[in-house]
């Protein structure tokens, strides 16, 4: 594994108040990490630190190895896409021209461009004809957030940095864009550090999470281990699915909102589903789903529907408060 990004004892403080004592963390390339954290953690600052927006107070930052700092800053950050809560298109530009920006500056060939710009609003469910043309104004937020994250992600840079990108959206909108997410990070094997306080939305995507609080990483794990051996009670009541009952609960979300039980068996060896009775935990079957891509669920010995990590996801993210 090559490293992305790398924290050796990084220090913050504004106004001699120190909000980040002393940061260690490692994060591989192509990794789709998230910061997870409450308020006032230091979760912003941490992301802003990677791409020269805050400078550091001590310690340094490695980026593919070398000192953040050795590079120019403009070098550093055209590596890096950058998606903020509150997406701030060009409002003079239209869809299109807000996509092609960054890699106009990089010199992209103008056809190249204009073929990435349908392919992303295609990925994203835009229809290119309709909204290629259109401002800003004359999108709805969610639609406005879709078009931020193509913009940050049209140069295929290497690292993407991602500061609570959906916290606005409602439900249904935060869910399509979670699974864009997850699809660009599948297509582009990119390295992207997402930021969020929502824990459910860190389970849905993080390979790695690491949970943050006083500026200071409590706990850097999977998914699977944090269910599993979380290391104190903040991070337990934090990792809100267990408060989740047994995987027979997703049954009810088949005739909701949520897409519940596969019907037909996944097309994997065998080796790749873990049997459990209807009564067994969420927990349990997220754990299980470190070693495996899918449980079958049984009721009576007859296998009922498959789940996997994304449907239990899913489930939790619309019936779990945190
Ligand atoms: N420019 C600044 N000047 C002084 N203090 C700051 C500044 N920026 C951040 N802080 C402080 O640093 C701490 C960490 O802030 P940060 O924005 O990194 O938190 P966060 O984890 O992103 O929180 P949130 O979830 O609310 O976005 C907070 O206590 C905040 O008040
Ligand atoms: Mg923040």
């Amino acid at each position: 594994m090559t490293t992305a990004i790398e924290f050796q004892h990084v220090k913050k403080t504004f106004n001699d108040q120190t909000v980040i004592p002393d940061l260690n963390l490692t994060i591989d390339q192509g990794e789709l990490f998230v910061l997870v954290g409450t308020s006032g953690s230091g979760k912003t600052t941490s992301l802003k630190m990677i791409n020269r927006l805050e400078p550091l107070s001590g310690g340094k930052i490695l980026v593919n190895g070398t000192d953040a700092t050795a590079v120019g800053v403009r070098d550093l950050r055209w590596q890096m896409g950058y998606v903020l809560q509150q997406i701030a298109l060009f409002p003079t530009m239209t869809v299109a021209q807000n996509i092609a920006v960054i890699p106009e500056m990089k010199g992209t060939p103008k056809k190249e461009i204009n073929q990435t710009i349908d392919e992303l609003l295609d990925e994203v469910g835009l229809a290119p004809a309709e909204y290629r043309d259109r401002m800003p104004s004359e999108l709805s937020g969610g639609e406005q957030q879709r078009i931020g994250i193509l913009r940050a992600i049209a140069a295929q840079p290497q690292i993407v940095l991602m500061d609570e990108p959906f916290s606005a959206l409602d439900p249904l909108s935060r869910q399509q864009l979670q699974e864009l997410v997850l699809r660009l990070h599948a297509r582009y094997h990119n390295t992207i550090v997402f930021v969020t306080h929502d824990m459910n939305e860190a389970l849905k995507l993080g390979n790695r999470i690491g949970i943050m609080r006083h500026g200071q990483l409590l706990q850097v794990d999977s998914p699977a281990e944090l269910a599993q051996h979380p290391v104190n009670d903040f991070v337990r009541d934090f990792f809100s699915a267990s408060r989740a009952k047994n995987v027979y609960d997703i049954y009810v979300g088949r005739v909701g909102l949520v897409q519940g039980y596969l019907d037909a068996k996944p097309d994997v060896t065998a080796g790749k589903i873990q049997t459990f009775d209807r009564q067994a935990t969420l927990r349990t079957a997220f754990t299980a789903l470190a070693d495996h891509d899918y449980i079958a669920v049984t009721e009576d010995n007859n296998v009922v529907g498959y789940l996997d990590r994304q449907r239990i996801m899913a489930y939790l993210s619309q019936h779990e408060e945190v």
